[in-house]
């Protein structure tokens, strides 16, 4: 079984930016690529502002960042993935996008290296079509937001992922501090099958006027001990991507109970899509 030493991570939007800081603060050279200039720029930003945080609560010394820093590096060619011994991909879910991603990324790593996808909901067997050969080395490594907070990696196989590749993948979770626990590959896995219709139900209750937003997500706080009640969970994830999870149960599962809800569809068609747009089923003036 040969040993991950150097992480690559394709995108520097929340979920990549937040893989990669967890990855090296654990030890493991880092490379995170995004096409975008500007975002490798807010990645790097956001990560100087979270590891200054964590020395000043005492989570971290300040020679600990430093070296976690010096082990962060920062691409905006794909090529900087090269010594790569594991790709974890967090872009756009676009199964189509994803895919001439990994195609390019194959052509780059050596033979060892796993390719992961941090996929909330499209399925690992499908993506794993674009390695074609190395299918067995392709599989799904599904992290929370926030990332350095969340404690869950989803660890899915695809059809043909190999035993190797599991193996090595539970064992870098574990390393980056993270409990892995498997899900198979179908619709949604294990975490969006179960919450994501929650999410829905939430809206379909503030749409027929069962309550207001602010009720809704308060009953759900204090009754279920929610760290956040539905609505503002959705707005942290982004509307668009429950939408398109919700889209990805019905069709996958086929079944009309998982339509996305009239309401959640036309806040995004509004361009209402939570935290990141500022204003979703709240307002965030500050975003
Ligand atoms: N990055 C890093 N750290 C963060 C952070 C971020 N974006 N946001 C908050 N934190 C840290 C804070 O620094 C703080 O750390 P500390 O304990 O060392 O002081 C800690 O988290 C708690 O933060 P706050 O005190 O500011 O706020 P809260 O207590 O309200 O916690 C929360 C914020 C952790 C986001 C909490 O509300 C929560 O757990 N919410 C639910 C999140 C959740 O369900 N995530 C999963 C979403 S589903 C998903 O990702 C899958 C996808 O496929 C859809």
């Amino acid at each position: 079984m040969s040993e991950i030493r150097t992480v690559g991570v394709i995108g520097a939007g929340q979920m990549g930016g937040g893989i990669a800081q967890v990855a090296a603060v654990a030890g493991f050279e880092t490379v995170v690529f995004d096409a975008f200039e500007g975002a490798v720029g807010k990645c790097r930003a956001l990560h100087d502002k979270l590891l200054a945080r964590a020395v000043d609560k005492g989570k971290m010394t300040q020679s600990e960042v430093d070296n976690a820093r010096k082990r962060l590096s920062y691409a905006s060619s794909l090529d900087a993935l090269r010594n790569a011994d594991i790709v974890i991909e967090a872009v756009v879910e676009d199964p189509q996008v994803k895919k001439d991603l990994f195609k390019q990324v194959l052509g780059l790593v050596s033979g060892h290296a796993i390719l992961a996808s941090n996929t909330s909901s499209i399925s690992i067997t499908e993506l794993a079509t674009a390695v074609g050969d190395a299918a067995p080395r392709f599989i799904g490594m599904h992290f929370f937001n926030p990332v350095p907070v969340m404690q869950l990696v989803e660890v899915i196989n695809g059809l043909a992922t190999g035993p190797d590749t599991t193996e090595r993948t539970i064992a870098l979770a574990r390393a980056m501090g993270k409990t892995p626990l498997p899900a198979n590959d179908r619709p949604g896995f294990v975490s969006n099958r179960v919450l994501m219709p929650m999410i829905n139900e939430a809206f379909y209750a503030w749409m027929e006027g069962v309550a207001e937003p602010e009720d809704i997500d308060g009953i759900m706080k204090l009754g279920c001990n929610f760290p956040m009640g539905p609505l503002r969970l959705a707005d942290f994830i982004g509307l668009d991507t429950c939408v398109h999870i919700m889209e990805v149960l019905a069709e996958g599962l086929n079944n009309p109970r998982y339509r996305a809800c009239p309401l959640l569809k036309q806040l995004v068609t509004a361009g209402r899509l939570g935290d990141k747009t500022g204003r979703g089923v709240y307002e965030y003036p500050a975003k």
